[in-house]
């Protein structure tokens, strides 16, 4: 078990150090004009981050056959699209947070119009990635679809319509089914897009997608039951983020609405159905299994 689990922390830390240098060549240099706001930019992408979404977009890759040189920089995107969801849930507006990634937040350093903006522009420049790259003709059809499931994915029917149900439910004794749509929507459907653009770009069959979203969505809504649970249980040293400030915040959390002992059941019980789903893709889904083990294991 231990072999096991430091041979996935081995693979963890060299898929991120990959992404990380393919985020380092994407990015407009510090220096570059308007520099403030690529400082600002570059502040939030390395003060450090689990790089989970481009790694389960690679995993998917790897495990359908997918080409790694044509996923790096799509899965880059990816993260730079996630790290603008993070600028902006931090905001005063929103959650107002003061500490991400271990370091003061975007706002806190460079204030709240250059935070403003330097999620937008993450936001943008990780679109213009994903429709630009992997480049040329031979790829524009799979391209095209790996966009439009990010593009969808981050709109109002997903992220965004999540955020904002998220901020509404504050202090409403939310439902078991809202809390449910909210996860799935604020955290899950870019998690299950990032699975779906490593897929189209290993130009996977309508019933290798299906199978790969069923695992998408398990491990999506998994993912946040388990941010919920480290709120409540975790340190803001471990964590690199505040904890205890979503039942301060009134949020609609599992734990808030099922109790931590039961959000733990329901945490194994979704991570069984990923673990379950990956199984029935080729190779036994690779890596895909044990990253929804990680998922629930990690502690920050
Ligand atoms: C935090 O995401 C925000 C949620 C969607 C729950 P991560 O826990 O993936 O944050 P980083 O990228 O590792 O900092
Ligand atoms: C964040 O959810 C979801 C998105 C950023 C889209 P949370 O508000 O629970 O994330 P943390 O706990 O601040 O990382
Ligand atoms: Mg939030
Ligand atoms: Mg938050
Ligand atoms: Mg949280």
């Amino acid at each position: 078990v231990t072999s096991v689990a430091a041979e996935l922390t081995a693979y963890l830390a060299e898929t991120r150090a990959e992404i990380d240098e393919v985020l380092d060549r994407l990015l407009p240099p510090a220096d570059a004009p308007p520099a403030r706001l690529h400082q600002a930019m570059r502040h939030s992408v390395f003060a450090g981050g689990k790089r989970l979404r481009p790694i389960l977009c690679l995993a998917a890759a790897e495990t359908l056959g997918g080409p790694r040189e044509a996923v790096r920089e799509p899965a880059a995107g990816l993260e730079m699209i996630h790290t603008y969801s993070l600028v902006h849930d931090d905001l005063p507006a929103l959650d107002d947070d003061r500490l991400r990634r271990g370091q003061p937040t975007c706002h806190v350093v460079f204030g709240e119009a250059t935070a403003i903006l330097a999620g937008d522009a993450l936001l943008t420049h990780g679109l213009t990635v994903l429709g630009t790259r992997p480049a040329g003709d031979a790829w524009a059809s799979a391209r095209g679809r790996a966009f439009e499931a990010v593009a969808v994915a981050i709109g109002t029917g997903g992220m965004i319509g999540g955020q904002v149900e998220d901020l509404e439910a504050e202090n409403s004794h939310a439902s078991e089914e809202q809390v449910a749509r909210i996860h799935e929507n604020k955290t899950g459907r870019l998690i299950r897009a990032s699975l779906a653009v490593g897929a189209h770009l290993s130009r996977a069959d309508a019933a290798t997608l299906a199978r790969l979203d069923e695992y998408g969505r398990a491990i999506g809504l998994a993912f946040q039951i388990k941010d919920d649970l480290l709120d409540v249980e975790g340190s803001a040293a471990e964590l690199g983020k505040s904890s205890g400030k979503d039942a301060a915040s009134g949020k609609a959390t599992f734990p808030a609405v099922w109790g931590v002992d039961r959000s733990r059941a329901i945490l194994r019980d979704t991570l069984a159905q990923a673990i379950e789903a990956a199984r029935g893709l080729p190779h036994g889904g690779g890596r895909l299994p044990e990253l929804a083990r990680f998922v629930g294991e990690r502690s920050r």
